[in-house]
């Protein structure tokens, strides 16, 4: 059965949906999107995900048309519509159709997208095992925190990691420091202190990352932002993986080095719980 999706204020037809060849977020990826989890039909800080949205078309001179309250309506109305209660929520904008060419300034008329279908969550051995990285030999391109819609460099690393048989890789910049996974952030544990890329790394500044942080506040565990070499990686306590669809992932081997003996550590156990227990107290 066709799927409902949103396009430019109208609910149609997966069909009715197409965007033109022309369309440059196809031609070039000149647009931006946004991933979200239902959680019983509920949402986790959407407010922040338009935001980031909102912002990173700002620099890129794409004007949206559509607010947050707006856009969750929309949402809720495209889980009613698709009956999902658990699953994905995603939000596409691109700067429409324009002449060929990088600058695109005839493009007048950004086009909106939404969709949203039932994913069951990651499976539960990822969180009770851990996942495997690489480090990837892929750089990740400097994107100052647009959550761009080419993942070139991503897809490119996920495929290296699938090759080499590990579940994700780990993306160092052009600086060769520790970037973020392929669609997460990362965090390493030493000690009883949480570690994290600055963004000066030009990393995407994750929702869940910043919650992870205030979680680690709250519970006043000591967090720094700062570089992070390769090397850190191998001297972790523990390493965890961060994003909205997967949350906090544990990371238990990276290459051929085992990370906590192969087990998921305490600080990332507790972390995985407390963004549980926020997501819950949060969630509309
Ligand atoms: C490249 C990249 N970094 C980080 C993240 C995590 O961001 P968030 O926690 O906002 O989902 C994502 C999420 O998709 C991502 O694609």
């Amino acid at each position: 059965m066709s799927m409902t999706i949103y396009r430019d204020g109208k609910f149609v037809s997966e069909e009715e949906a197409a965007v033109s060849p022309f369309d440059r977020g196809f031609l070039y990826g000149d647009g931006l999107f946004e991933t979200l989890r239902c959680y019983d039909g509920k949402m986790f800080r959407l407010d922040r995900h338009i935001e980031r949205l909102r912002s990173g078309l700002e620099r890129l001179g794409i004007p949206l048309s559509v607010n947050e309250a707006e856009f969750a309506g929309v949402l809720r109305e495209l889980m009613k519509h698709n009956n999902v209660a658990n699953g994905v929520a995603r939000i596409i904008v691109t700067r429409g159709v324009g002449e060929f060419g990088l600058l695109g300034k005839q493009a007048q008329q950004p086009v909106v997208l939404a969709a949203c279908w039932s994913q069951p969550p990651p499976a539960p051995e990822r969180y009770e095992k851990g996942i495997q990285c690489i480090v990837s030999h892929e750089r990740l391109s400097p994107k100052h925190d647009l959550k761009s819609l080419n993942y070139m460099g991503q897809i490119l690393a996920r495929r290296e990691a699938d090759a080499a048989g590990a579940d994700d890789a780990i993306l160092l910049n052009h600086h060769g420091h520790v970037a973020e996974g392929t669609t997460s952030n990362i965090f390493l544990v030493l000690g009883r202190e949480l570690i994290t890329p600055s963004l000066e790394a030009e990393i995407l500044v994750g929702i869940t990352r910043a919650a992870v942080i205030e979680l680690a506040h709250a519970e006043k565990l000591p967090v720094v932002e700062r570089i992070v070499h390769q090397n850190d990686l191998f001297h972790a306590d523990e390493v965890f993986l961060t994003s909205s669809v997967a949350e906090v992932v544990p990371v238990t081997r990276i290459g051929s080095h085992w990370v906590h003996l192969g087990r998921p550590g305490p600080m990332t156990r507790e972390m995985m719980r407390a963004f549980q227990a926020l997501v819950r107290r949060e969630a509309k």
